[in-house]
């Protein structure tokens, strides 16, 4: 082990949580499957489904070189990621749990689903790494719309447009029609496609994260007194590198479904993080999680 050498036991756990003021929870798809929202990378996830969708590679649906060529990709597909309403699962709840307690410092979360609003947690203990469905941004102008404008066009697969940007748009169609049909192609074109296009503001590959990510990571790092690594393969830099930023005495624990070989942890959890977390708080430090599901998962 090069990692702290008298920390691998559950009690070690236990007691890390019930001394823990500032605990850093990272997490990622894994924390939404029991609520039936697909993660992307496992044999049955979300990319396992964009496969016959002519891509290169799947996760190209949130490369934004594509999305400025091709817009309809993302919206043939984005009914499929849309966020259930007011759901939530035991997991979130354990976050909020955290925040009443006073021991969460943050939730940085990848997914964009927004759940853990459902749950209670409050804006200021969360950042969405890579944005969320909650606002809708113009690709040109950046016009931003509260996310569920959008969702009818999302669900019906139907391009939203900005109406900005409209007027712009129309003529630069009928330019470029000209030219083509006067025998003029250029690349330029293709970006014509996503001009004034809406598009949910979810950090796409090819983009920065949020400003949020960059405002509060360092300090956080700097502050934190656990890391609980959740449902996340850590396959993403910026977000996987947090795991290696944390300073080396503060403990890092995971709770996965599957292992991770590129990162070490001081205790691994391997399995549904629903019933791990309900276990550890039910069963090992008598914390009652407040969620419809507790006791059915706890003595499942
Ligand atoms: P992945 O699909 O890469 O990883 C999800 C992890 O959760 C896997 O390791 C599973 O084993 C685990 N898992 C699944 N169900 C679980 C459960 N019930 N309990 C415990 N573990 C479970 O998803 P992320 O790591 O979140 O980007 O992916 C990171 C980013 O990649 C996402 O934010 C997304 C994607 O491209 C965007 O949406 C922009």
């Amino acid at each position: 082990r090069t990692r702290l050498p008298n920390f691998h036991t559950l009690d070690d756990v236990c007691e890390a949580l019930k001394k823990a003021k500032n605990i850093l929870i990272l997490t990622g798809a894994g924390i939404s499957t029991s609520l039936g929202i697909p993660d992307f990378r496992s044999s049955t996830g979300f990319y396992s489904k964009m496969r016959n969708l002519g891509l290169d590679d799947p996760q190209d649906v949130f490369s934004i070189d594509v999305f400025r060529e091709d817009p309809s990709i993302l919206y043939n597909i984005a009914h499929m990621i849309l966020p259930p309403d007011k759901a939530y699962t035991p997991l979130h709840s354990f976050i909020k749990l955290l925040q009443d307690r006073g021991k969460l410092l943050r939730n940085y979360t990848q997914n964009i689903d927004n759940l853990e609003a459902n749950a209670g947690v409050l804006p200021e203990k969360l950042v969405q790494c890579h944005g969320s469905f909650a606002t809708a941004s113009c690709i040109t102008c950046k016009y931003k719309v509260p996310g569920e404008v959008l969702f009818p066009n999302l669900r019906s697969k139907k391009i939203a447009y900005c109406p900005f940007c409209a007027a712009e748009r129309k003529a630069l169609l009928q330019k470029y029609d000209k030219m083509e049909d006067e025998g003029i192609y250029s690349r330029r074109f293709e970006q014509i496609n996503s001009f004034g296009v809406m598009k949910p503001d979810i950090t796409f590959f090819g983009e920065d994260l949020p400003e949020r990510y960059h405002n509060f990571i360092k300090e956080d790092i700097k502050k934190c007194d656990l890391l609980l690594c959740i449902g996340t393969s850590l396959k993403v830099a910026p977000v996987s590198e947090i795991v290696n930023r944390v300073p080396n005495d503060v403990p890092q624990i995971l709770i996965n479904r599957d292992p991770i070989d590129h990162c070490e942890f001081d205790v691994e959890l391997l399995g549904y993080c629903d019933q791990a977390i309900t276990w550890l708080c039910g069963k090992k430090l008598g914390w009652k999680i407040n969620h419809k599901d507790f006791d059915k998962v706890l003595n499942s």
